[in-house]
């Protein structure tokens, strides 16, 4: 039978911080699947930075949305109608038809997920795209050695707090983040295992890195920009390694950002400063899953979601998410009757 589906609108281009008004909540039906095809309860939906870039009309890696056409982002649900019988009914599916409750899509743009491993939204976070960022960071682009010292920012969000733990599983010697706020610079610590965070807010960045990486950093993981990278550039030793995963300081910025102001450090110190785009890495994901799995099993990875529920608030999750509500990852649970 049709699905009665409610699925978000980008309604206007946003500038600056994206407001309520740039998004419409459609509804729609959404048809029996033909052959080779499959409809999607959406269990949960991914809400994250990257869609901010994507709500611009620029091009890049990823097409931005076009307007008054509903959005897409990574989903995980259950088959509820299928005429694939390779992806029967009942089975649990990722895909990227998110920002709705119900996707018809062709059977192999779904892949079936183990949730006999981990819950079906762990593929939305730390066993799917989160967690083999933080991955690919650190052993492909800013590869992790022992013994190293590992500052990583955004260190209590989805990449950050898995990125921290594997700099560890990796052999660095310290490893040290930086968040917004006491209560998520504990959280790092305590639930995260970091041997030291502070809390960028309060400002003076270099002289808190400083203060938590006294002989310098080896391997910073950038998921901030801005001052943040600055303040890394200033504290590498000879030879370090960045990634520069993302910078969502500058994400809601209206003017191009300044770049950092002591990027000749770099050519003195050799440092390599390397941008990534997790997608350009799938062939790591295979070892990851094993990794991961383990690091998960004997509890040396831990990942945490924070879960807003309801396909109504979506966009406030999403804005929310943009201005660090999140601990872990942004996730929106759908309710179903
Ligand atoms: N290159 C890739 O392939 C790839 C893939 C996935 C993600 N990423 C990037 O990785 C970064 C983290 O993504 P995520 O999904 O894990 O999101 P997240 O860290 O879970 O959530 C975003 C966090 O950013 C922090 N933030 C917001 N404005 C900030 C500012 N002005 N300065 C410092 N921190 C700020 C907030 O935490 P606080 O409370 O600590 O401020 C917020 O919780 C983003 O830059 C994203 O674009 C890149």
């Amino acid at each position: 039978m049709p699905y009665t589906s409610r699925e978000w609108r980008l309604a206007a281009r946003p500038t600056g911080e994206p407001q309520p008004s740039d998004f419409a909540l459609a509804t729609v039906t959404v048809p029996d699947p033909e052959e080779g095809q499959v409809v999607v309860r959406n269990d949960f939906v991914s809400v994250d930075p990257y869609m901010r870039g994507r709500m611009n009309d620029v091009p890049s890696y990823v097409p931005p949305f076009q307007l008054d056409e509903p959005m897409t982002g990574s989903a995980v649900g259950t088959v509820v109608a299928s005429g694939a019988a390779d992806v029967p009914v009942g089975t649990t599916v990722t895909h990227f038809l998110g920002w709705r409750e119900y996707a018809l899509l062709p059977a192999e743009a779904v892949r079936a997920v183990d949730t006999a491993l981990a819950p079906a939204e762990a593929y939305l976070g730390v066993l799917g795209s989160t967690g083999l960022t933080a991955y690919v960071g650190l052993t492909e682009i800013a590869p992790v050695k022992v013994g190293d010292t590992v500052f990583v920012s955004g260190a209590a969000g989805a990449v950050g707090s898995v990125a921290g733990q594997i700099a560890r599983q990796l052999g660095a010697a310290r490893v040290v983040g930086s968040a917004g706020g006491p209560e998520k610079v504990r959280r790092v610590i305590e639930t995260y295992g970091f041997d030291a965070a502070f809390d960028y807010r309060q400002g003076d960045l270099p002289a808190r890195l400083a203060g938590t990486a006294p002989d310098g950093v080896d391997v910073y993981f950038d998921n901030v920009g801005g001052d943040h990278l600055e303040a890394a550039i200033g504290a590498m030793n000879d030879f370090g390694r960045i990634a520069l995963c993302g910078a969502i300081s500058a994400y809601n910025a209206t003017e191009p950002p300044p770049g950092p102001r002591n990027l000749p450090l770099a050519v003195g110190k050799r440092l390599s400063l390397r941008g990534m785009i997790v997608t350009d890495h799938l062939a790591l994901a295979p070892e990851f899953a094993v990794r991961a799995a383990e690091w998960l099993k004997d509890g040396s990875l831990v990942a945490e979601e924070t879960v807003v529920e309801g396909i109504d608030n979506a966009v406030e999750a999403f804005l929310a998410m943009m201005r660090g509500a999140n601990t872990g990852k942004m996730l929106v649970r759908l309710v179903h009757d």
